[in-house]
């Protein structure tokens, strides 16, 4: 097995609280990897020690055999790994198409001087990324929306938005933290399909923090638990579900596994 992405002892602390610790997680080139765990469990914290937007008390983080530990989020986007956040980031007094014209600059750290009046690119007029723009709304069936203010859009056309922002540079990793939170059924089946295609047709690599059970089950292979900060098990879904261990993990959470 080929490793993406590895790391290996991570640990982050708030506090008194041990966010993260000594947790190692593996995520081979192709798959659709799951991360599952209760509220609290530390997922969007490895999330971000994994995307480098806080750096680890101790352990590693290794990308395409490289250490990038202590690399700037938009460095390691520039090598290919890209994340979205549990809560989107859209700009709302843009439209869908300006939000995606944007995304380059912001993912890859140029400057954005000109954001408070329109996207340098949008400005600019540049063909090149407003015509990848014009395919990823079609990927992400956005293309309906695409002057629609991203503020206005819904709790679940927001988190389209969100993966098809990743899409704007050339990646080989994505990170989604709760990709399906929010987006109704009919959504959800848009949304799983686009990360099935992406995987199966376009060869990105995905790692998936998700507590809908159902969009996991469907796409992840394998699935990681943690709980409280650290790694329980990995495995395929249908192992995982039946885990006492992980049925323990979840008691008193809220997910029925
Ligand atoms: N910046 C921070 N300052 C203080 N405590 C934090 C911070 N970030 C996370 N924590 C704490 O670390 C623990 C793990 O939080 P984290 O957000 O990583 O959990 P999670 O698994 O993503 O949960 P959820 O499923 O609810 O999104 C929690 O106890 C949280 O309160
Ligand atoms: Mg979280």
């Amino acid at each position: 097995m080929t490793a993406l992405l590895s790391a290996k002892g991570l640990s982050r602390s708030f506090g008194g609280v041990h966010a993260v610790r000594d947790m190692g997680v593996e995520v081979r080139e192709g798959s659709i990897t799951g991360l599952i765990g209760p509220n609290g469990a530390g997922k969007s914290t490895l999330f971000n020690l994994l995307s480098g937007v806080i750096r680890p008390q101790s352990g590693t983080v290794v990308y395409n055999g490289e250490d990038i530990t202590t690399l700037a989020p938009f460095r390691r986007a520039r090598r290919g790994m890209i994340r979205t956040f549990q809560l989107s980031r859209e700009f709302g007094r843009l439209t869908v198409l300006e939000n995606l014209m944007l995304s380059p600059q912001m993912q890859l750290g140029e400057r954005l001087w000109p954001l408070f009046s329109r996207p340098s690119a949008v400005a600019r007029g540049d063909a090149a990324v407003y015509g990848r723009a014009e395919e990823v709304m079609e990927i992400a069936a956005l293309t309906p929306l695409r002057d629609a203010y991203a503020a206005d859009l819904s709790g679940g056309q927001k988190k389209l938005l969100e993966l098809a922002r990743t899409l704007m540079i050339d990646c080989d990793l994505i990170l989604l933290d709760e990709p399906g939170a929010g987006v109704n059924p009919a959504l959800m089946g848009t949304l799983t399909e686009m990360i099935h295609r992406l995987n199966a047709d376009h060869g990105k690599t995905f790692l998936i923090v998700e507590h809908d059970m159902d969009l996991i089950g469907r796409l992840c292979n394998p699935v990681i638990v943690m709980t409280e900060g650290t790694f329980l098990t990995q495995g395929v879904f249908d192992t995982i579900r039946d885990d006492p261990r992980v049925i323990e993990a979840y008691l008193g959470g809220m997910v029925d596994v």
